[in-house]
């Protein structure tokens, strides 16, 4: 969050200078002649448009690295073909864990065999399903391994919608692409999508402030120690 403010202290700082520079370029001009002020701005503005492009465009293309998932799927064609809506495939397990991502066991019944002429489904069926191997997902949502999180407790406790967090990606027709920081590792889906931090939606991001936010505002509602915001080890185990 810092970072955007000291951009724009930086860019009215700058902004004083160059009135600064054309009030004396101008002076000099009026009274002597000396047209060089003009080139000082145009180059300062020709450095300043690069920069600004380097900082929005180039940076954030270089720091994230795409990855297409291993199979394109289809969130709202499965939803009309199953019977227990996101259930039927983000089970619960029976030791009240979450399974989150689905495995195969979540497929089988149907795709057994190829039944579409779909060759997403002939690739799942035939590098997958015969061969015995689970695909391997990529998570959009995943924290770092110190972040403790529990589905339950949010889910079927405090009763949230998936959409919250996640977005719409439960009535979506395709995956989008996984974004990997190359510095952290993190999904691009932790940090947000927004370079200069700009939050809209509920599940633009998911950093520590994110989760500290909405427990805040719960926290006296339910009046849970358990979302103390001081309490560091609710988060982290
Ligand atoms: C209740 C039955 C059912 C279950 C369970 C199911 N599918 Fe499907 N799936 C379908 C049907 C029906 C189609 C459409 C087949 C066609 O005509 O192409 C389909 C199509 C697909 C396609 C092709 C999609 C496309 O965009 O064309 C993929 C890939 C796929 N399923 C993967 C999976 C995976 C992975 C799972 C488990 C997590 C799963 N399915 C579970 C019924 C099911
Ligand atoms: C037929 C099985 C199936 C059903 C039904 C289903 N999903 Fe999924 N879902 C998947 C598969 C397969 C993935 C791919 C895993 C991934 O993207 O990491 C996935 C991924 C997701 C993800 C991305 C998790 C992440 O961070 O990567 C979310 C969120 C999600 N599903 C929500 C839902 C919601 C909400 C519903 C109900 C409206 C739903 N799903 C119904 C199979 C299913
Ligand atoms: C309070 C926010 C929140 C809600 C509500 C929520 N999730 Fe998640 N979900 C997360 C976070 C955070 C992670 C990443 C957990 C991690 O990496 O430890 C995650 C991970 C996942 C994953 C990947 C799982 C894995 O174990 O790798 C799936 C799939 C998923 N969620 C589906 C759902 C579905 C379906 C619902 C609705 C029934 C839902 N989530 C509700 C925050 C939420
Ligand atoms: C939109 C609101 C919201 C967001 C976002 C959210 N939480 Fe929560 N969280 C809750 C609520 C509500 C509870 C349940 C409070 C209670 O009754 O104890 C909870 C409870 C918890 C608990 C206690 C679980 C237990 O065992 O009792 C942990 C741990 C937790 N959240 C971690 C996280 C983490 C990590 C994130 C971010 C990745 C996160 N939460 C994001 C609302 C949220
Ligand atoms: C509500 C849940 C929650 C609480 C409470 C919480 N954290 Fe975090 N913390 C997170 C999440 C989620 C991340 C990963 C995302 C990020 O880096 O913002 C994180 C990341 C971190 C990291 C960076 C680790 C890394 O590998 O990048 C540090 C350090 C940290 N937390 C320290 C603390 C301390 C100290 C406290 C107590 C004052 C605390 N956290 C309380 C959720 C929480």
């Amino acid at each position: 969050m810092s970072k955007p403010d000291d951009k724009t202290t930086e860019i009215s700082a700058d902004t004083d200078s160059i009135e600064a520079e054309v009030s004396s370029a101008g002076g000099i001009e009026n009274g002597q002649g000396d047209g060089s002020g003009g080139f000082v701005i145009l180059f300062f503005i020709i450095g300043f448009v690069a920069s600004l492009i380097i900082g929005w465009v180039v940076f954030p293309k270089l720091l994230y690295s795409q990855k297409a998932q291993p199979i394109g799927f289809n969130h709202a064609l499965h939803l009309e073909a199953v019977s227990d809506g996101c259930e039927s495939c983000h089970i619960f397990r029976d030791d009240g864990t979450y399974a989150g991502v689905p495995t195969n066991a979540q497929c089988v019944d149907c795709h057994q065999e190829v039944q579409g002429d779909s060759p997403e489904e002939k690739k799942f069926v035939e590098e997958y399903v015969a061969k015995d191997r689970e695909v391997p997902w990529l998570v959009y949502s995943k924290q770092p391994d110190c972040v403790f999180f529990s589905h339950t407790a949010h889910v079927k406790k405090a009763g949230m919608e998936c959409v919250t967090c996640h977005g719409p990606i439960g009535e979506s027709t395709s995956l989008k692409v996984y974004e990997e920081n190359r510095l952290t590792g993190y999904s691009r889906d932790i940090w947000g999508k927004n370079i200069a931090g700009i939050k809209r939606e509920t599940w633009d991001r998911m950093k520590m402030d994110d989760c500290a936010e909405c427990h805040e505002k719960e926290a006296g509602k339910r009046s849970s120690v358990q979302t103390d915001k001081e309490a560091c080890f609710v988060c982290h185990k």
